[in-house]
């Protein structure tokens, strides 16, 4: 049994002296048996045969489901729906059978509970004690070795987790911003001195396009020109002349022959390595490589092996022994590592992607608009641009919004276009997205100043942290810097206090990334200040005396392959 399933057992109440309870069942061949209910949890129930006559019973049998289950006590009657026949044991005579539920829970936290010996109060509820957030991760929950006969049972284990969770300073899923933009946000949260402002760090709008006004505009236009929809996938109901002059200008900004729309960055990923690659051939991605990239390969039918974060020799030694078996080959990196934030060895990745006669693909997500003298990323900052063979990109960096990009030959491309499936399959992205999109490209290429800014904004918060105490490159250069709490206790506490200074950054726990490195991820953008980066930097001063932390780890921590 999973750990969950121990935990989820593991308070039970006893039904009170002097009560009786009985659980009523109805058998497969439908049979009525009323079994006197000793004690229940929220997911099981023991039982005594009245009659300890078991083998009267010959239908039920260990796992066996019963299709109808009710708790009838006093002139009150509990449907439970299907139980499953966990055990039989025979105990001082007494034949006591064990039981899970399938549908619905026990109600042991409503009117039932007045039958039950222990008092359920606020601070004394089973889930502290079932399926404590102090124990569980949400991790727990996404795991294979979950099984039930109903679909459904293991949303009902993870509510009564959640309830506890979302009660505790480590939950931050369901942040509700109001009208705001930029990089000082409202949220409905409020803070203990009555405000609601927060300066985000946590946005992916690194050159604070998503609130240019040119780029409202642009969006604006196009909405009253086209319409809210594109009102159909690119097959169906063709593209707008908004969408060619976007790809156009893709394939310009890279030099490149080609360039494809996607509705995402994740679609762009999947469409990609999907259509790209078939059952006789081979892919390697790095370890680290973002889920839309792990997803895409778990979705094409190609021979698959990760190689170690950034680790040119076990690449090597992957394709090595697995290039000869396949028929095409193809290598995925990242320009910039989501998570950590670093920048892969991109010319010794080509050149041994080259040896062993394997193309190679770069997801630029992170890149795009932060490295490379020209700002377009890991392929510009080793000047290689023209040597990977698909760039993918995606609009929700570099201008906060939506949208994905793959831009290569012509030939590539084209066979893109025409085998992608979610290019075919799925609406093309609105002509005001569009529109955005291409304004605050324009933008870019025109104008280097939020590059400049973004830059310097980097310098000053690697910096400061650095001062702080912590182990990062000076020159780091990505607007990710992580910050390694390694304490998910702690990290809780920091993540309060962050908020109550008006600091809005995002914990990422297990298993974003593992346990031990669990972290702060600040996102720096050009529109931060100065001063707001120095106001994040005195709050996690304030935040680490709190939870008594002090930065033993690294920041920056390279080559951590132990997600567990
Ligand atoms: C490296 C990487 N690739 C792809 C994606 C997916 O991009 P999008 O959010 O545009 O779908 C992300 C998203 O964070 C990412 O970090």
């Amino acid at each position: 049994m999973s750990n969950i399933g121990k935990a989820i057992r593991h308070k039970r109440f006893q039904i009170q002296p002097k009560r009786d309870v009985t659980l009523f069942i109805e058998t497969s061949i439908g049979r009525k048996i009323s079994l006197k209910i000793l004690d229940c949890s929220r997911n099981g129930i023991c039982a005594a045969m009245m009659d300890s006559e078991s083998e009267n019973y010959p239908e039920l049998q260990p796992s066996d489901i019963i299709p109808n289950g009710k708790i009838m006590v006093d002139d009150f009657e509990y449907a439970l729906g299907r139980l499953v026949l966990r055990t039989i044991r025979t105990v001082d005579g007494a034949n006591l059978l064990g039981f899970s539920t399938v549908d619905l829970a026990v109600p042991i936290t409503g009117s039932f509970s007045k039958y039950l010996s222990d008092p359920l109060n606020e601070s004394n509820t089973p889930y502290n004690f079932e399926l404590s957030s102090k124990k569980f991760t949400i991790a727990n929950f996404s795991s294979d070795n979950q099984s039930n006969v109903d679909l459904f049972a293991k949303c009902r284990q993870f509510s009564i987790y959640l309830e506890e969770w979302e009660k505790t300073n480590k939950y931050a899923y369901h942040n509700i911003r109001t009208a705001s933009k930029g990089t000082r946000i409202s949220l409905q949260r409020k803070r203990s001195n009555g405000r609601n402002d927060y300066i985000i760090m946590g946005s992916n709008d690194y050159l604070g396009l998503a609130a240019h006004p040119e780029v409202i505009e642009a969006a604006r236009r196009a909405l009253d020109k086209y319409g809210f929809g594109s009102t159909g996938s690119s097959v169906t109901t063709g593209i707008t002349d908004l969408h060619e002059k976007l790809s156009q200008r893709i394939a310009q900004l890279y030099g490149k022959e080609k360039a494809l729309l996607f509705n995402s960055g994740y679609t762009a990923n999947v469409g990609i390595i999907n259509g790209l690659t078939g059952v006789q051939d081979f892919i390697s991605c790095d370890f680290k490589a973002h889920a839309s990239i792990h997803d895409a390969i778990q979705m094409s039918r190609a021979t698959n092996r990760c190689f170690k974060h950034n680790d040119i020799n076990h690449l090597d030694r992957i394709l090595k022994e697995n290039r000869d078996k396949h028929e095409g080959a193809l290598v995925v990196t990242e320009g910039i590592f989501s998570m950590d934030g670093d920048i892969p060895p991109l010319d010794e990745i080509y050149r041994v992607a080259r040896k062993h006669n394997a193309r190679l693909m770069v997801d630029e997500a992170h890149s795009l608009g932060v490295i490379g003298p020209r700002g377009l990323g890991a392929a510009d900052k080793f000047n290689l641009i023209d040597e990977v063979d698909v760039i993918m990109g995606t609009f929700s960096k570099i201008c906060g919004g939506i949208g994905g990009f793959a831009v290569g030959t012509k030939q590539v491309v084209d066979w893109l276009h025409h085998f992608s499936r979610p290019y075919l399959f799925s609406i093309s992205l609105p002509p005001s997205t569009v529109a955005a999109a291409d304004k605050a490209l324009e933008i870019f290429e025109s104008d280097k100043s939020a590059l400049k800014r973004l830059k310097d904004n980097i310098r000053h918060f690697a910096m400061g942290l650095k001062n702080i105490g912590f182990n990062i490159n000076e020159n780091h250069e990505s607007s990710i810097i992580p910050v390694v709490i390694g304490d998910e206790a702690k990290l809780g506490i920091m993540y309060e206090k962050l908020l109550q200074a008006g600091i809005f950054v995002v914990p990422i726990i297990y298993p974003a990334v593992s346990r031990n490195n669990c972290r702060f991820r600040f996102t720096i953008c050009s529109e931060h200040s100065i001063a707001d980066l120095d106001l994040a930097l005195m709050a996690l001063i304030d935040a680490m005396k709190l939870a008594n932390f002090s930065p033993l780890h690294t920041t920056n921590k390279e080559n951590i392959n132990d997600e567990s």
